[in-house]
């Protein structure tokens, strides 16, 4: 659909790979990136939180790297590949973050979870032998309100090697 394009907002011709798609849209240069996956792709796995950069329920991967998608511009992922919490795969099999957080009961109300994983995939990327100060270092931008953060923890240090 073609948006309008009035005196308060741009329009940007948005290209980028999201979970191994290719996405063409015309888009309101002032949307974020948040906004752009929940709403305009249905890609509800990333959460809103807080909204301001504090909570770490909203991330996504860009490039790899864990961001806080609701203080991100979507046109900021111009030309970038984003990895959702739907997108983070083995193959056709559960993801094994996933499977650990299942495994060692880190699960409660599953609000934060998928921003955990997503910031525990990116640690394990660059630090595949993570000990436990690095996954708690990697964790300090996303807060649960339900659990103690051990069994989250725990979960994260079983996905390591070594
Ligand atoms: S919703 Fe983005 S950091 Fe809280
Ligand atoms: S499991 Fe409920 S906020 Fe973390």
């Amino acid at each position: 659909m073609k948006m309008k394009k009035n005196k308060f907002n741009k329009i940007f011709s948005l290209k980028c790979i999201v979970n191994g798609e290719k996405i063409e849209r015309d888009i309101d240069s002032s949307l974020t990136l948040l906004g752009f996956l929940r709403n305009d792709l249905n890609l509800k796995g990333t959460k809103e939180g807080c909204g301001d950069g504090e909570c770490g329920a909203c991330m996504a991967l860009v490039s790899g790297k864990a961001v806080n998608s609701c203080i991100m511009m979507a046109v900021q992922a111009h030309g970038k590949s984003v990895i959702t919490i739907e997108g983070l795969k083995d193959k056709n099999k559960l993801h094994h973050i996933k499977k650990s957080f299942i495994d060692e009961g880190a699960v409660q109300c599953g609000f934060c979870t998928p921003g955990m994983i997503i910031s525990a995939q990116a640690l394990l990327k660059t630090k595949p032998k993570a000990n436990i100060k690095d996954i708690k270092e990697a964790l300090s931008g996303n807060i649960c309100r339900c659990t103690g953060y051990e069994k989250i923890i725990g979960a994260v240090k079983k996905c390591a090697k070594g």
